[in-house]
């Protein structure tokens, strides 16, 4: 007997769960750091082409193709495609491995955030960032527990439901998470030599002639860094639009909510910069390490710690606001897998039981969740797999490539660095030249009715979509495994 599939409240319900999965650890950690150092405002024009010209069709391809077929991501690919229909195993694992990772740095959000509760009133600091980072990693039983904590929350969510449980969470989640970050953008900006930050972020080639960085990146390097930071932010490629798009009503304007996703995302990446880099830059400047969890857990607790008595509030504002930041794209990377599930139960007549079904994900993260854990960071001499494997010869001497260090690094560099950008190119291969641009331009119909839309959206797909894929594989493969190709 197969169930009436559930769908979301509210068209604003569906875009703030769309927003939420979206906003998340990449847009605080990552796209200020990566603006200022490769070429601030410049690198905000180009980051903003390749949203338009790449995030939003493959957006709305991902939407429609959800929609079109009312199922999560591997039904939705085998419904419609003969020979890509394998990439929805592909867009189903790649959440699991990010899962695996996504988990224990919440866990480590929810740890920052009792800490400096814990604090509250007193302008006290037994310890620097680095030695309660350091302790939190090697701390291997206690890190486990907040990393089964942040489970338990995200399960508890995602067995609610979709309007029950995931538009419910964002419609408080994601205005207090705005709330919050405007508070820590207020203090950040008015502490002495804010404005050092702002130049790092705005002015291009300021990182280079202030000693930040030893050098600017090449022009295709920057793209590689702009076009893989777009589409992990926007959580393309990983089955979430998919299935977020299979719970949406047949008369919601897709064209419209991705463009509204894509705004709303660069703009919390925005003001994510705002709110980190004038701090760590005030009170570190050149030495504050300004990228990754070393900001986050280093940098930025050691910035509450100099602000007295009234370092943990804002310490425990901001970390609960990028644990708001994570949950709510963990959640959307759980409900793939938890979709996926249930439509299996559902086609082969059976009622999928949420409950149930959102258990056995949660207890398969956690198995992932507990080796990356155990490893803090590679803090704990755990083996790695392909650790220091790659291998070449430069002038004569053998050397090896450390490219997967921690199992956050391994887990990573499969789902982000491979499976996410593949992804995403053999959509664009499928969406071209199998299912072809009609498909979907059927599906969102009125809104990309005009010729030219039609037009530049074919063009996007078939030509400016690969090509920028192909750069992102390369960029990501010179990244985690360091071969230099530009
Ligand atoms: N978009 C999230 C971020 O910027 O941190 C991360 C993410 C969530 C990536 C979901 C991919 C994904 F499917």
């Amino acid at each position: 007997m197969s169930k009436k599939r559930e769908s979301w409240g509210s068209n604003v319900g569906f875009l703030l769960a769309a927003i939420g999965s979206a906003v998340g650890l990449g847009n605080i950690w990552a796209f200020p750091y990566k603006m200022g150092r490769a070429g601030g405002a410049v690198y905000l024009i180009i980051y903003l082409i390749l949203a338009v010209l790449v995030g939003v069709p493959m957006m709305v391809s991902e939407l429609a193709i959800g929609r079109k077929t009312g199922l999560g991501v591997v039904g939705a690919y085998h419904k419609l495609s003969r020979r890509f229909g394998w990439i929805g195993w592909l867009a189903v694992l790649s959440p699991l491995l990010i899962l695996g990772f996504y988990t224990v740095l919440g866990g480590y959000c929810i740890e920052y955030m009792c800490l400096n509760l814990a604090n509250l009133g007193f302008d006290r600091h037994a310890a620097t960032g680095q030695e309660l980072f350091a302790g939190m990693l090697t701390n291997q039983f206690g890190a486990l527990m907040f990393t089964f904590l942040y489970l338990i929350l995200g399960y508890l969510i995602i067995k609610g439901g979709i309007k029950g449980g995931i538009e419910r969470f964002n419609r408080v989640g994601m205005p207090a998470l705005a709330i919050m970050l405007v508070v820590v953008i207020v203090r950040s900006l008015t502490l002495p030599g804010a404005v050092e930050g702002l130049k790092f972020m705005f002015l291009p080639g300021y990182a280079v002639s202030h000693g930040y960085i030893a050098e600017n990146p090449g022009f295709i390097s920057v793209l590689a860094t702009a076009g893989g930071q777009m589409f992990f932010s926007l959580s393309l490629a990983m089955g979430i639009m998919v299935t977020y798009g299979s719970y949406l009503h047949a008369d919601e304007d897709l064209l419209k909510n991705s463009v509204v996703v894509v705004a709303a995302d660069t703009i919390v990446a925005l003001m994510a910069g705002l709110a980190v880099l004038p701090a760590a830059i005030a009170t570190y400047g050149t030495q504050a390490k300004l990228n990754g969890p070393s900001l986050l857990f280093v940098t930025l607790q050691d910035v509450f710690n100099t602000m007295g008595a009234v370092g943990p509030l804002f310490g425990a504002v901001f970390y609960l606001l990028v644990l708001v930041a994570a949950v709510s794209s963990s959640i959307a990377l759980t409900e793939v897998l938890v979709t996926f599930l249930m439509d299996h139960a559902n086609l082969r007549g059976k009622v999928g039981d949420r409950r149930k079904i959102s258990l056995w994900v949660s207890a398969i993260v956690l198995v992932l969740a507990t080796i990356v854990s155990i490893d803090g960071l590679g803090s704990n001499g755990l083996w790695v797999p392909l650790k220091e494997q790659l291998s070449y010869v430069q002038e004569g001497v053998v050397r090896y490539v450390p490219f997967t260090e921690t199992w956050l690094d391994f887990l990573d560099c499969l789902s982000e660095g491979l499976m996410m950008p593949l992804g995403a190119l053999l959509l664009s291969f499928m969406v071209s030249w199998e299912i072809k641009p009609e498909t979907v331009l059927h599906e969102v119909g009125t809104p990309m009715q005009a010729a030219w839309v039609q037009r530049a959206y074919r063009v996007c797909m078939r030509v400016i979509v690969p090509a920028v894929m192909v750069l992102v594989l390369m960029g990501q493969i010179s990244d985690f495994f360091g071969l230099k190709w530009f």
